[in-house]
């Protein structure tokens, strides 16, 4: 298994914080291990345009400390087509790179999987590819976190927290939508860390007449139960996966609790609605984010290094995994090296709601929904 003597890096799909401290921590523990290592911009559409960039230790100092990705990132379509990837394969040859650290989610690493196919590149021609999981959607398997969900969630909840402080003193409702693809991860938790009254997520299947049937639900309770003006507020974390826009959720509230509570509640029920967006995907990685990209890269690189391929670093506790899907790396115990391939088959079942873990997130808010005391988890 000959090692890699000159790696490259790319970051692709959508940026999340904490690239930068695996970008920086692959050059550091590369050199250190006596491999040259380079960066790639824009992802897989600067890898095809041949847009390589050095990485020295002063080029990348403090970068850990910056949201983004000092590199660019793209979403690069054609990369579907295997004509597309043989020139991707072709610069990478001629640029003599044995080994390529892509640091993205689900697209990209599958883009890295076939990058590296020993059936379209020839049994033993020598590239080798590591993944590093980062996405803030946080929808890719067999890792615990991908790079950029603690930031987000971290974002999510600060600024949750201030709509709160405007919902309370108006007594209003307010819809919030959280980024997070088709994965309903980043609504789920901050609900909980936020205290909301109730989490919409794709995961739970309903169509937009109980949706709107839930929050109305919810609406009249929470204003039934309070027991001080306060307490009228209502905060809903809607996951962009419930495919309903927003604006259009809102109107069909307002009629059903116009038609449902004009005795009862006769000051009306305000509600406003607020996308957070790609505020979420922004802003100064959080600690966590930080140690993440550093840890995984880490074990990425040395991965590259000892002349490993086609795995994707991981973060998981020091839990045990069939062998045949992953080892626990030996530079840290929290971290793995897991089989790509099988992360991303399991990736698959856990979009489509079908793997253990999508039924447990799913089941676990389900029944608090189900109680109608809504995430006082
Ligand atoms: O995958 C990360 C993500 O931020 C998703 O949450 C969101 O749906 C998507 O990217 C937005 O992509 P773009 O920035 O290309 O509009």
């Amino acid at each position: 298994m000959a090692g890699c003597k000159r790696i490259a890096i790319l970051t692709s799909g959508g940026d999340a914080p904490g690239m930068n401290a695996a970008i920086r921590a692959a050059t550091l523990v590369g050199r250190s291990l006596g491999a040259e290592v380079l960066g790639i911009e824009r992802g897989y559409r600067g890898l095809l345009d041949d847009a390589f960039v050095s990485l020295e230790p002063g080029e990348i100092a403090g970068i850990l400390r910056e949201g983004g990705t000092i590199l660019g990132s793209a979403r690069c379509k054609e990369f579907h087509i295997r004509t597309v990837r043989d020139q991707a394969r072709a610069i990478l040859a001629k640029r003599g790179i044995d080994g390529l650290i892509v640091v993205g989610g689900n697209g990209s690493l599958t883009g890295a999987l076939h990058l590296a196919d020993p059936m379209e590149i020839g049994t033993g021609a020598g590239l080798k590819v590591v993944g590093i999981p980062a996405s803030i959607d946080n929808d890719l398997a067999l890792t615990g976190l991908s790079i950029g969900v603690d930031t987000a969630m971290n974002t999510i909840v600060e600024a949750c927290d201030k709509i709160a402080d405007t919902a309370t003193a108006h007594d209003r409702t307010f819809i919030i939508e959280v980024m997070g693809r088709d994965c309903g991860y980043l609504a789920m938790t901050s609900a909980i860390a936020v205290g909301a009254d109730l989490a919409l997520f794709p995961e739970a299947g309903k169509t937009e007449a109980d949706v709107v049937e839930q929050i109305v639900s919810t609406v009249i309770a929470v204003r039934q139960r309070a027991k001080t003006r306060r307490g009228r507020r209502v905060i809903i974390i809607k996951a962009e996966g419930v495919s309903v826009p927003v604006e259009r959720l809102k109107a069909a509230v307002d009629e059903r609790l116009r038609a449902t509570t004009a005795n009862a509640d006769p000051a009306g029920i305000e509600i406003r609605v607020t996308v957070l967006g790609h505020v979420v995907r922004g802003g100064r990685p959080s600690a966590m984010d930080r140690l993440l990209g550093s840890r995984l890269a880490n074990v990425a690189t040395r991965a590259l290094v000892a002349g490993v391929s086609h795995k994707m670093a991981a973060w998981m506790p020091p839990v045990e995994l069939p062998p045949e899907v992953g080892q626990r790396a030996a530079a840290d115990p929290y971290c793995w090296l897991v089989d790509l391939k099988a992360v991303l088959e399991e990736t698959d079942h856990l979009l489509a709601g079908k793997s253990s873990l999508a039924r447990w997130r799913a089941g676990a808010f389900g029944q608090v929904e189900d109680a109608q005391d809504a995430l006082l988890l």
